[in-house]
């Protein structure tokens, strides 16, 4: 099989159907992965029409640690093996921490942080054989800015994927894999509507947001021109650019005073 595969997870919605798109308007065959099989299903029938590629949809909860082998292990039994990698899925967990259960939080970690690492490591040495090979890791400007209070560890796992895709960038850069964080800042998509924060979103200016297909194009160009983060959209670059000069002392009394605003605490 010649034909080049893209694995997407959070492939059912926002920015992870627009990447599946993307990926198959420049000639990839997409494995599409989530949890909502209906939702996949329509989504792998939309592109194949369009685009005339291959689909294939495995259903899947990131949360269960089995998750990344059965995955691939599906794509395996169809003689099939990944040559990109878009590590998308995910949604925030709303309150504090102390307030929040354990459960949730070590679901949290391992669909944020756990699963795209082991998928990475699972298709990597792969890619290396093959010479060819695309990783996105969907972070967030969450994860170049100071934390904020509520929605504790969305920051963190998004500043470890932010870390995490720096360095495989440099073991892979002479392996003929790209490796690439991609940090939006405010996209429409249904993230919003998951944690429950769709009424505070809704008071921020529209220069803020982008839509998913502008920001997983952007993810696409940034991977293929190998660049190791990319920030989508003219405020979010101003804002990460801020936040590398500006003490964070100073930006953290800043949020203390808009708590609440954007995160439910
Ligand atoms: N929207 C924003 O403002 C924004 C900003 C910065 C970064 N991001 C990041 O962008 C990525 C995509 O988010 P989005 O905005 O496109 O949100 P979305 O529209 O809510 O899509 C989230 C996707 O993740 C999947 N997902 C969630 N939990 C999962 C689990 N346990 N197992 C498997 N799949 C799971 C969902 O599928 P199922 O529910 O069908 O499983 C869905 O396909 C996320 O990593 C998010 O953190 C979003």
């Amino acid at each position: 099989m010649d034909r080049r595969l893209a694995l997407v997870t959070g492939a059912s919605a926002g920015i992870g159907a627009a990447f599946a798109r993307i990926l198959a308007s420049h000639g990839y065959d997409v494995a599409l992965t989530a949890r909502r099989a209906d939702r996949l299903d329509k989504l792998a029938e939309e592109i194949s029409l369009r685009y005339g590629v291959e689909t294939l949809t495995v259903t899947a909860d990131l949360a269960e640690p089995e998750a990344p082998g059965h995955i691939l292990d599906h794509l395996t039994a169809h003689g099939r093996t990944v040559d990109a990698l878009v590590n998308n899925a995910g949604y925030g967990l709303a309150g504090s921490y102390g307030d929040t259960r354990w459960e949730d939080q070590k679901a949290f970690i391992q669909v944020m942080m756990t699963a795209p690492a082991e998928l990475a490591h699972r298709v990597l040495p792969g890619m290396a054989h093959r010479r060819f090979g695309r990783i996105v890791n969907v972070a967030s400007l969450a994860g170049l800015v100071p934390g904020s209070a509520g929605h504790t560890l969305y920051g963190a796992t998004k500043a470890f994927l932010v870390k995490f895709s720096q360095s495989l960038h440099l073991e892979a850069e002479n392996q003929g894999v790209h490796v690439t964080a991609l940090c939006p800042g405010f996209t429409y998509s249904e993230f919003h509507d998951v944690n429950g924060t769709r009424a505070e979103a809704a008071r921020l200016p529209a220069w803020l947001w982008l839509g998913a297909d502008e920001v997983a194009a952007a993810g696409y160009e940034a991977a293929e021109a190998n660049r190791p983060v990319c920030v989508t959209g003219a405020p979010n670059k101003a804002i990460a650019a801020i936040c590398k000069i500006v003490p964070d002392e100073w930006i953290l009394a800043f949020a203390s005073r808009n708590a609440g605003r954007i995160r439910r605490m």
